[in-house]
This record gives C-alpha cells, structure tokens and sequence, in this order.
C-alpha cells in the first residue's frame, strides 16, 4: 500500500529578535506577565518589505536540500497561512515562482494554527491516489505587521511572531514509516473569539476611511475562551484518536503540539496523564507562529538529532475558526 512520508524538512525565521522586554517598552507589560501566563520568552519579527512568501521560500530551499532532490520535483504547493502576502491571490501563487517553478497546481490553506495539519492530510490523500509523487507544505507567517502595539491590543501582541516551516510530502511503499491517521475538526461557532474583522464584504465599500482606524484592523481575541476551548477540545481529541488507533503513549517518542500556551499543553498533558517530557516547547524562542508553529518545532527536534527513523510521532494543534486536529506519523 502507497504511504506517504516526509521526505525533507527544514524552517526559517527572520533574524530579529524581540524579547519580552523590548515589547514592555511599547505597551504595559512586564516579562515576568508574558512569560508566566504563556512560557514565551521572545520571538523574532521580518523586517519591513519581507512577505510571507519570502520566509516561506528560505524554509522551502532547506527542505528541498533535506530531501536530496531537485526543487523541479515538486509537483504540487500547499501554502498554510492567516498572514498572506495579500488578501488574494494565494500566497502558494506568489511563493510558486520564487522557487523558480511554474505551471504546477498551488492552493492557499486558511486554518489558522492547524493549517499544516489539515496541509499534511490533503498532501496525504493527494499522494495515496496517485496524482502525486512530491507535494510541498508550507506553513508560514509575518504577523508583526497586523499587531497592536498599543495597551488595548497587548493580550494578543505579545503571543505572536514570525516564521516559516516546510515539508516535503512524498510516497513510499515501505510499511515501516510514513503519514498513519489523521483527525481534522472545526466548531465555526467559535469563530468571533478570534478573527480579524477589516476585511468585511458585507460592507459596500467592504473598508474605507471609517473602519480603517478602528480596532478592526487588529486581531480580536477572547483568550479565556480560546483557553479553554484548545484545551477541552486538545484533550476530547487526544484522548478519542488515541483511543481509536490503539496509541500507547508509551509508544510515542514525542508529542508536537501547536506552540500557543504553554499552560495549555502543559494542561492538556496533565488532563490526559500523558508524560510531559514527550510534549516538546519551542514557544519560549519564537511565541506563536500559527502555521508554522508545528513544523518549525518538528524540524527542530529532527536537527537536534532527537527523531531516528521509526519513531512515532504525535502532531497536534488548536486555533482560530476554531479548529483542532492530530496526525500520527511514523519517521
Ligand atoms: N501584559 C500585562 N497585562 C496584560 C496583558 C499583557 N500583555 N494582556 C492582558 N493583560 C491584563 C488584562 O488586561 C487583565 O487586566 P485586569 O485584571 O486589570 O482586567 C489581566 O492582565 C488579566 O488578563 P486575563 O485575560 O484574565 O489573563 P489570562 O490569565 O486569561 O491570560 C492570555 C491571557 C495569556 C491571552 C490567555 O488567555 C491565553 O493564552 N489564551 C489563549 C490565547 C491563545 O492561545 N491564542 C492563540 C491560539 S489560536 C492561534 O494560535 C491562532
């Protein structure tokens, strides 16, 4: 039976750092508030002019290199994103000729934080049927351009940065490795908890002069109900999936969970008493870098030299929309 696996892995993230400090000189805040109630320590913002595109397109150059191919292997592009370059078209379109490819298909992912998770399952199922050999997932953002650094956008400004991660997502008949199970959820009930509101189509014009001051051109977040909707929902599908595949935690090497709260993974290891040594935390470098949180700790674990072939590896991940998913994969 066709499996497929990750073939190359790789990440980037722009070189500036911003630590909790350098934000506490813009708005109230203190890096003890930041680092207590979230675990992130800094994170790294693109410079001016730098587009999603081009954090994606530095990830995808180490994941190609990774994989032992050329980058004219690549046959598909799915780019996860809620910071694309512009609001259309998709930022696959504008990554797809940086890579100095053409004609291939690129479609734009808008899953928020579980982006790459529900990107690695249609990778997956493109590559079962056939139509596929190599597909690229990317993951990436610049969210620093659409923060509020004043006091009244503090709560969601000190929890994001910017990133990129990429996969290669290839074939295999080898029945010791590769992509197991998937679990892909949304509640669209939840959706007003966290979104961002400026672009409105149902406003003729959908933004002019009056909405362009106003909050609305910030992200909007209830962070108690974020809370504890990734942490219900982390756990309700954690314990469900494993359930299901008959997963040992025993078995599994890591947990990589999507990089919001520490607390949250922290809880939701607790809740499902999963050994939180195996829930691996990058946060504290970069903070929450959406869809690329995931990757960018996975491509990290494997360069640490932590990951051998064979390992069992458990991605999960909770955001916007909202939705939540896990996939198992074998190294
Ligand atoms: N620095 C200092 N004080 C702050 C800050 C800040 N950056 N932000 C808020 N505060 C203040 C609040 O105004 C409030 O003040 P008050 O008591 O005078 O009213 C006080 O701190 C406590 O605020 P709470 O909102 O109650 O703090 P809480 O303990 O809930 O922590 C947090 C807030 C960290 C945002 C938390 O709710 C959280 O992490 N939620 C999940 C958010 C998340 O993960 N979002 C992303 C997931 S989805 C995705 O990744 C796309």
């Amino acid at each position: 039976m066709m499996r497929s696996y990750i073939r190359g892995i790789g990440s980037y993230v722009p070189p500036k750092v911003v630590t909790n400090g350098d934000l506490s000189k813009l708005m109230s805040t203190t890096d003890d508030w930041i680092r207590i109630r979230t675990g992130i320590e800094e994170r790294r913002y693109a410079e001016e002019g730098v587009y999603c595109s081009d954090l994606a397109k530095e990830a995808v150059l180490k994941a190609v290199e990774n994989a032992g191919m050329e980058m004219s292997e690549i046959e598909f592009i799915i780019f996860a994103t809620l910071s694309p370059d512009h609001h259309f078209p998709g930022s696959a379109c504008y990554l797809q000729p940086k890579l100095g490819l053409d004609k291939i298909g690129c479609l734009d992912v808008r899953n928020q934080c579980t982006g790459f998770l529900y990107s690695l399952a249609i990778a997956d199922a493109f590559i079962k049927t056939g139509m596929y050999k190599n597909i690229l997932v990317v993951g990436a953002e610049v969210h620093s351009s659409a923060l509020d650094f004043t006091d009244a956008g503090r709560d969601v400004a000190v929890l994001f940065g910017d990133g990129a991660a990429a996969v290669i997502v290839s074939g295999t008949e080898d029945p010791g490795r590769g992509i197991l199970h998937h679990t892909l959820h949304a509640d669209g009930k939840g959706a007003r908890a966290l979104c961002l509101d400026i672009w409105d189509i149902s406003r003729k014009p959908y933004y002019d002069e009056t909405t362009v001051n106003t909050p609305m051109r910030w992200p909007q977040m209830n962070g108690k109900i974020v809370f504890k909707n990734a942490v219900v929902r982390l756990c309700e599908t954690l314990f469900e999936f494993m359930f299901k595949h008959q997963i040992n935690a025993e078995e599994v090497k890591y947990f990589i969970p999507h990089q919001a709260n520490m607390r949250i993974n922290h809880m939701v290891a607790g809740q499902l008493g999963l050994p939180k040594e195996k829930f691996l935390h990058n946060m504290q470098k970069y903070g929450n870098t959406t869809a690329a949180s995931i990757p960018l700790l996975l491509d990290e674990t494997y360069r640490a030299g932590l990951i051998q072939p064979g390992d069992l590896l458990l991605l999960l991940g909770f955001g916007a929309g909202f939705t939540w998913g896990a996939t198992l994969l074998k190294w």
